[in-house]
């Protein structure tokens, strides 16, 4: 269906670390219920509906019917594969039930999901079903929010959380199992686990381990742990009616919204449920409707319009739980696809997008693009309209669009996305063959050599390929490798300080405020914080003057910025101070002097330094590829545009802009890159010229060295 949308948008919203977009909670499951509930008036009548309604909806759920013959199986197996429909209780119940198995006696029980938001609201769900606290025997810990403590049971967490406890432990002694929930979703980390798991299985013998998924690509999980038994959770659906477009829709916005308001003035009742792709299209979605549906006339009923994706605050997420006598519509990222269940659905519309990371060896780097789903992911969409009855799905597309065009499966995460975190964390787990390590589907040599390319450059590799005594400092961090190389940079120089300020404020989204009707003003507001030559000083500079208004909300709603982002950023900057701590490294400060700041910054961006070509116009200095600054960079509209500088990311909107851009000096590319920058005083200057000659062949030189490493590993694999 070709790809009329384009590539586009947000870099920074979505699936940042841990793929982070869904949601598992539904506190008020099931509608019947909830309306049961308003109708009582007194409260101590409605709480005892409450705790009979959980003990009820955990009896009334598919697994609960296999209990004994699951865990019969599981008595006779370390590793099971389950399977089952979305909602047929795998996520909140196989903890609870191992649990009351005895199973805990000999350690916690851990589940892991791709996604944050799930990983914290599927805690959220079992605390309540489990009857404690949310952080005592019921918790979860995800990167940079450990919400568990020395009673934890059962933990529920992100797979890149568990990834890195096997980096400080490797067979997993503290747990006695561990669920990897949503394996169907091949995250990346997920699929790192499956490798270091399978090892953990095979030394520990006390440690069982259960694989579940929400479709049938079981088969090969089974396999890859040595041909496993595959339990299926019988389902419960209910006939979805498939109608397709007649023509792909130009604007899937505004097709998803005629089709609402064809629903919700054609149909009888029943919540309806909009697949978008991210942040953005979700807005525009709901704010179209809103207008819409107030022009269609008086006698139409009003609706309540929900978004959710991961970034939205948590109160409003639990919004789509709550019950209505309106209908509901709501408008969701793939995070609705699998580990979110709304109760009410009837109606579907499916655009036929989601938003994908996709890498580009070519330009080393990972960049969320809008691309079509594939075919299972449809499915998933449609099944979602029957789960309490039948019902019926749109489809934004045309029938031979998803029979010809998409593919059967998402290729996984691990073929599509920058290694250089996991190739970090994997060889400072001491695996030194990367191919002999066991992935399930290997990713490309490309994208392998790619990673270890960039790793060498930050230093945390040798030339043997090993990793180094920096590159061992780096896998400390739960960090990106290029910051962890800047902070570890800033020590070095003496600003660790300012640059674990900088680095907290690159790891939460948006921090300036915009509100549409305040555009110039929240606009001015954001100028004024701007430090001429760099947008990762400017973010300082914001998080600094906060710090000296002492962290006053007042001052946030002030100077338009996000307080509840700021305050992320000072739990996060507080973690890394601890592992500097534990790491025994030094918390430094050059007080004003940012232009060191701004040194270990461009420490860690190598692979993203940039020479100008033209106005707001840069190539990047290894791959050549054009890039431009954007609008509302700090160094735009300059008096003038500095020679070199270096970028955090690309986003591609209508053209290739670096996001959070900082000038530097071309003579610190080449004091600590000298493998790849020399700088040319004159062009004429004939040593300077051979002696770049002589760095970009020993960077062939070391690029072709592991080629070969890589073509005889291959070999002896085989
Ligand atoms: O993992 P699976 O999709 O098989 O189901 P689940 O997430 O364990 O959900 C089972 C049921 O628990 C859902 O249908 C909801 O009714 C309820 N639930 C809930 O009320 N709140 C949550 N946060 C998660 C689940
Ligand atoms: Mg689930």
């Amino acid at each position: 269906m070709g790809n009329a949308m384009g590539v586009k948008k947000n870099d920074t919203e979505e699936g940042k670390d841990d793929g982070e977009d869904d949601e598992d909670f539904d506190h008020k499951a099931n509608n019947q219920y909830g309306k049961a509930l308003m109708t009582q008036k007194t409260e101590a009548r409605s709480e005892f509906a409450k705790t009979r309604t959980i003990a009820e909806q955990r009896k009334s759920l598919p697994v609960y019917g296999v209990k004994e013959e699951f865990m019969d199986l599981l008595r006779e197996h370390n590793v099971i594969v389950a399977v089952g429909e979305t909602g047929s209780g795998k996520t909140t119940q196989l903890t609870q039930y191992l649990h009351e198995a005895g199973y805990s006696v000999n350690g916690q029980i851990g589940c892991t999901q791709p996604r944050r938001v799930a990983a914290v609201s599927v805690a959220k769900r079992v605390s309540e079903e489990f009857g404690c606290e949310l952080g005592t025997k019921v918790g979860y810990s995800i990167r940079f929010e450990d919400c568990t403590n020395d009673t934890t049971i059962i933990k529920y967490m992100t797979d890149g959380v568990l990834l890195r406890e096997t980096l400080f432990e490797p067979d997993l002694d503290r747990y006695c199992a561990v669920i990897m929930d949503e394996a169907h979703e091949r995250s990346l980390n997920t699929d790192v686990l499956f490798g270091v798991l399978r090892q953990v299985v095979a030394r520990r013998h006390d440690f069982k381990l259960i694989i579940t998924s929400a479709t049938m690509d079981s088969d090969k999980f089974a396999t890859f742990f040595g041909n496993v038994p595959v339990f299926t959770i019988p389902g419960r659906t209910f006939p979805v009616d498939t109608l397709y477009a007649r023509t792909t829709a130009q604007d899937y916005v505004d097709a998803a919204v005629q089709q609402a308001i064809a629903i919700h003035v054609g149909q009888g009742v029943g919540d309806i449920l909009i697949f978008m792709t991210g942040q953005e299209d979700i807005e525009a979605t709901c704010v179209l409707l809103a207008d819409r549906v107030s022009q269609v006339g008086e006698d139409v009923p009003p609706m309540l319009i929900l978004p959710i994706y991961s970034q939205l605050p948590s109160d409003m997420q639990a919004r789509i739980f709550e019950s209505s006598e309106k209908r509901k519509v709501i408008v969701a990222t793939n995070i609705a696809e699998t580990s979110l269940t709304v109760d009410g659905i009837k109606f579907v519309i499916d655009t036929g997008y989601c938003k994908l990371k996709l890498y580009n060896p070519k330009m080393g780097m990972d960049s969320l693009q809008i691309t079509p789903i594939s075919q299972a992911n449809a499915n998933q969409r449609r099944g979602r309209a029957g789960r309490t009855g039948p019902g019926a799905v749109w489809r934004l597309y045309t029938e031979s669009a998803y029979i010809a065009e998409m593919l059967t499966m998402t290729i996984p995460e691990i073929q599509r996305s920058n290694l250089a975190n996991v190739v970090l964390l994997l060889k400072s787990m001491g695996v030194k063959d990367l191919l002999s390590f066991g992935f399930m589907d290997p990713p490309p040599q490309d994208t392998i050599l790619n990673s270890l390319f960039q790793l060498w450059m930050l230093g945390a590799l040798d030339n043997l390929g090993d990793i180094t005594a920096v590159g061992n400092k780096m896998a400390q961090f739960p960090l990106d490798p290029p910051l962890s190389k800047m902070l570890l940079q800033g020590e070095e120089i003496g600003c660790s300080s300012e640059v674990m300020s900088v680095v907290s404020m690159l790891s939460v989204p948006s921090i300036f405020f915009r509100p549409k009707d305040r555009a110039e003003e929240s606009d001015a507001a954001r100028d004024k914080f701007f430090v001429p030559e760099s947008d990762h000083l400017t973010l300082l500079n914001v998080y600094q003057q906060w710090t000296s208004n002492g962290y006053s909300a007042k001052w946030c709603t002030d100077h338009f910025v996000h307080q509840k982002s700021l305050k992320k950023v000072r739990e996060v900057r507080g973690q890394l101070e601890e592992i500097f701590q534990q790491q025994k490294l030094h918390v430094n400060s050059v007080g004003n002097d940012w232009d060191l700041v701004r040194k270990a910054i461009c420490a860690g961006y190598f692979h993203n330094s940039a020479k100008l070509r033209g106005i707001g116009e840069y190539v990047n200095l290894r791959s050549r590829i054009p890039a431009h600054l954007h609008p509302t960079s700090a160094l735009y509209g300059l008096g003038y545009t500095p020679d070199y500088i270096v970028y955090h990311e690309v986003m591609f909107t209508v053209k290739e802009y670096m996001q959070t851009v900082t000038a530097v000096d071309a003579h610190w590319l080449s004091e600590m890159g000298p493998m790849f920058f020399s700088v040319k005083e004159s062009s004429s200057d004939f040593h300077s010229k051979q002696r770049q000659e002589a760095e970009e062949r020993r960077q062939m030189e070391y690029q072709q060295q592991l080629r070969d490493d890589l073509d005889r590993a291959a070999k002896q694999e085989e």
